[in-house]
């Protein structure tokens, strides 16, 4: 019997809601195989900027480090705009505590569920052909975190500058990350970058190119990011791992997430060389919807499952996650940002019932 110390940072809009119904399904999987968990509250994002006035408080990143795992629901909303000095700031926090942790390598798996084939708004021989690759995308570096600028010249009124530096330990530790994980799939890495234009691309590609002789056992191919951005819609199939930069990941994983029929099924984890990883939806808070039962908790349970994989080691009760998910799903049973039947039409609550039931 073991005990996982797990910090859940709720955070804002519906991120409360879909943790509580993933904290409610790993309580389930951990009565079924034997785990017990201590749950650890803690405050960030928005609503720690309304409780004590900073989105990040001193003293986050000890408290989730002294942990096994982060579960992060949500952060974010109107409320705590681009008008708000960056410390109050909900994004601020995120990044933060991303380079504190040290989680430089963000996994964002896109795949049609089965039962969701109808949901994927490319054209149906595509979404017959199957999606189901592995985004991987560098977390802590580049033009996130470069430095920023913003002056006055003489002549052209207020500039502003953001540098985008990579060095060659980041690129490799995130490529090796992408080739490791190529092993367990189907073998096949595409390295996305904009070689024809910047230095760090090179840089990049260069550094990719050196891995790839290391791993001969995986396929590999280089990729610009304009051309994977047209790829991910034309023929989605052809990705298995698919690493980049921290910008270009940021907006192919919106891309992927888009062509799977809803971005409310997406997990991602964030890891580094030594724990804890940081689990979370893709989606966003959706301040729209917080707090009315709307929302869809699947893709923060699907993060639970990441948890037990990548963290914990414990595939088996990753995969009893993501099979009462599909079972569920092929039964018919959907919230309200998934096309199905409006019959079995049903909240968060229920939808977190349903799934621990099948667990
Ligand atoms: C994401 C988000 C964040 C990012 C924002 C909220 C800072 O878009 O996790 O993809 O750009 O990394
Ligand atoms: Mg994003």
């Amino acid at each position: 019997m073991s005990t996982f110390k797990i910090a859940l940072i709720r955070g804002d809009g519906i991120g409360p809601e879909v943790v509580e119904q993933t904290v409610r399904v790993m309580e389930r999987v951990g009565e079924k195989f034997g785990h017990s968990f201590t749950w650890v509250d803690v405050l960030m994002g928005g609503c720690a900027t309304d409780a004590v006035g900073k989105s990040y408080p001193d003293g986050t990143a000890e408290i989730c480090r002294a942990c096994d795992a982060v579960l992060l629901g949500a952060v974010g909303g109107p409320k705590w705009g681009s008008d708000r000095p960056a410390h109050e700031r909900p994004e601020t926090a995120l990044l933060a505590i991303r380079k504190d942790l040290g989680l430089y390598a963000n996994l964002r798996p896109a795949a049609l569920r089965p039962a969701l084939a109808d949901a994927c708004p490319l054209k149906r021989e595509t979404a017959e052909a199957g999606i189901d690759l592995m985004m991987v995308r560098e977390l802590t570096g580049g033009i996130y975190f470069g430095k920023r600028d913003k002056y006055q010249t003489e002549d052209r009124g207020v500039e502003a500058t953001d540098l985008m530096a990579y060095s060659e330990l980041e690129i490799e530790r995130i490529g090796r990350r992408a080739f490791e994980l190529a092993r367990l799939r189907r073998g096949k890495v595409t390295s996305v970058d904009k070689a024809n234009v910047l230095e760090t691309s090179r840089l990049w590609r260069a550094t990719m190119h050196r891995l790839a002789a290391e791993y001969p056992d995986v396929a590999y191919e280089d990729m610009l990011v304009d051309n994977c951005a047209m790829q991910l819609v034309r023929n989605p199939g052809q990705f298995d791992v698919v690493v980049t930069e921290n910008m270009f990941g940021d907006i192919l994983s919106d891309e992927a997430s888009m062509i799977t029929g809803s971005i409310g099924l997406l997990p991602s984890a964030s890891i580094g060389d030594s724990a804890p990883g940081l689990y979370e939806p893709i989606h966003g808070s959706a301040p729209d919807i917080a707090g009315q039962d709307k929302a869809n908790p699947i893709a923060t349970i699907l993060s639970a499952a990441m948890m037990f994989r990548y963290s914990f080691h414990l595939p088996e009760e990753a995969g009893a996650i993501e099979a009462a998910v599909d079972r569920v799903l092929a039964a018919g049973w959907h919230t309200a940002d998934t096309a199905g039947d409006a019959e079995r039409l049903v909240g968060t609550r229920e939808m977190g019932r349903l799934i621990c039931e099948e667990v």
